[in-house]
């Protein structure tokens, strides 16, 4: 596939410094700094309520009313923590959340189409767009006048992954893809993601499976109550022995 339209920069895409969240009175994030460039795949492991989503949220605004960001977060140099979601979504900032949200009673071809509603290439036609993410996702292409409600997990996480691409994202973030799929179509999701590095996308990928994440990924960050405790290249990471003993153990090797 050609997504060409992404920056092929080898640049700092997305950053964040002393990123700080509170949900009222609880902390959520402590000043989270991490870095994801160009063409790379970001993972932040951790367990559950560490604050994977919430550092997900933040970046793309996308906090509920009780919730409060500090610190910095940067897209190609320029502050945009300030920024609304819509301008965050313009600068091509793009979240396949934790619940996929699609629009049920709808098509899958017309939930894609959704997703170049704010596409920042105008090069391309939306016909164009739509050919190259059934190349990606031939399943799609099968299924695109079922209702998006009727899919099943696997079919329902591509959509999601298929309508962020669809706005040509330069940053993806991505809460959990593989959550509730079964192990073939976990590996289907994720040579996909692993395909999309060539494009140029700098991709921020949340992971309770850490054995997947760190395998597909270049850089690893591990989230622990809200700080990062470890990082490192995504190998060195999954030989540490902290993380093979809380992440990669024999018991999570099952799971995996
Ligand atoms: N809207 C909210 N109001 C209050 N607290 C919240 C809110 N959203 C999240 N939290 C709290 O913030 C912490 C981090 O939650 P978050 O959803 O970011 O964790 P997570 O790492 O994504 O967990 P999981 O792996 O279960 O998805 C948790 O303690 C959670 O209870
Ligand atoms: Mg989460």
């Amino acid at each position: 596939m050609s997504i060409d339209q992404v920056p092929r920069s080898c640049g700092v895409a997305l950053a964040t410094r002393g990123l700080q969240v509170r949900y009222g009175a609880v902390q959520a994030l402590h000043g989270v700094s991490i870095d994801i460039h160009a063409g790379k795949i970001v993972t932040v492991i951790g367990p559950n309520g560490a604050g994977k989503s919430t550092l997900l949220n933040a970046i793309m605004g996308l906090l509920p009313d009780n919730g409060m960001a500090t610190g910095r977060i940067e897209h190609h140099g320029a502050e945009m923590g300030q920024d609304p979601v819509e301008r965050r979504l313009g600068r091509g900032i793009a979240l396949v959340p934790e619940r996929r949200e699609l629009f049920a009673s709808m098509t899958v071809q017309d939930n894609l189409e959704l997703g170049a509603y704010r596409r920042r290439d105008a090069r391309k036609s939306r016909q164009q767009c739509l050919h190259e993410i059934f190349e990606l996702f031939p399943r799609l292409q099968e299924r695109r006048r079922q209702a998006a409600g009727t899919l099943s997990g696997g079919e329902r996480q591509m959509l999601a992954l298929g309508r962020a691409l669809m706005s040509a994202p330069s940053v993806l973030l991505l809460d959990e893809p593989s959550l509730g799929l079964a192990p073939r179509v976990m590996a289907d999701v994720f040579a996909i993601i692993a395909r999309l590095r060539d494009t140029g996308v700098a991709t921020l990928l949340v992971e309770q499976n850490s054995r997947a994440a760190l395998k597909v990924a270049d850089y690893g960050y591990v989230l622990e109550l809200g700080s990062i405790t470890l990082q490192g290249p995504a190998g060195a990471l999954a030989a540490d022995p902290q993380v093979v003993a809380a992440y990669l153990g024999a018991s999570k090797a099952a799971v995996a």
